[in-house]
């Protein structure tokens, strides 16, 4: 079980993880944490961790797999001050803290697809969702970071048609996982890279994303709603938009979707 006490006692912030709800269900730890938040004078860092979902949501409308008890699903949130747009970077913010606590503490060599899917071994490990509403204030805007990592899941709890992309912690090391002390860690990594923003270093951020990553360089199809495009994909901004040569020797900047990487 990833009780409140063992959570608490694997890390110390000053921001993220102020205040840590555990649920034992949630519909999704991001609607949780939005009520929540709506509800509290100062709802900065609080970490809302469920041990399942009934309605998780993965990007682009999907559904996000949440079964009892094996996997982390936990959203933090955060009330920065900057703007929308600034606030975008945190869309590379977050998988660095999260491939960073993977490669650290389970020494496997996690990495980045854009914008922040988690891969391991070339299959899918984790993702991020991260949703804006208004806070208590109109002034108030809350960003709910959802985190979703398949730690310690078994193939078979995967739905066949996304299970040959599709994998957990233990599946890629053989051996199963402490959720705690990877919570832990991704929220330390988390504490790091908000006060770095907070003090506008974006450079280091965006570097460590692009060391992480294993998306740039290579040639992808990028598939939004109706749209697919393709190309090579050559860097991404200070908001994590995606620029992607197309073979007219244009370049289209994504806002979002969904990155397959083709064969070189
Ligand atoms: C994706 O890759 O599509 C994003 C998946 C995000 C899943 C997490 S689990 C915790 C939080 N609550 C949700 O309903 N979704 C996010």
């Amino acid at each position: 079980m990833l009780t409140k006490e063992e959570i608490a006692s694997v890390f110390k912030c000053d921001i993220v993880g102020r205040d840590i709800i555990y649920l034992e269900s949630a519909a999704s730890t991001n609607d949780s944490a939005f009520e929540i938040g709506r509800n509290r004078p100062d709802p900065e860092g609080i970490v809302v961790v469920a041990e399942m979902q009934t309605k998780g949501r993965g990007r682009l409308g999907r559904s996000w797999i949440s079964p009892a008890g094996v996997n982390l699903y936990f959203t933090v949130l955060l009330t920065p001050s900057f703007t929308p747009e600034q606030a975008s970077i945190l869309t590379l913010a977050v998988p660095v803290a999260i491939a960073s606590a993977i490669r650290t503490l389970n020494g496997l060599p996690a990495q980045i697809k854009w914008p922040n899917d988690i891969i391991v071994n070339g299959k899918k490990a984790g993702g991020v969702l991260i949703e804006m509403k208004a806070g208590k204030t109109t002034s108030q805007r809350l960003l709910a970071i959802g985190i979703g990592i398949n730690v310690n899941m078994s193939p078979d709890a995967l739905p066949s048609e996304i299970r040959p992309l599709s994998t957990s912690l233990k599946m890629e090391k053989g051996e199963s996982v402490s959720r705690s002390e990877l919570l832990g860690g991704i929220l330390s990594g988390l504490e790091h890279a908000y006060k770095n923003l907070l003090n506008g270093n974006k450079r280091d951020l965006i570097n460590e994303w692009l060391r992480l990553n294993c998306t740039i360089g290579r040639r992808v199809s990028v598939r939004n709603q109706d749209r697919t495009i393709s190309g090579i994909a050559d860097g991404v901004n200070e908001r994590g938009e995606l620029a992607v040569r197309l073979s007219s020797g244009e370049t289209e900047i994504v806002r979002a979707g969904d990155v397959t990487i083709l064969k070189d």
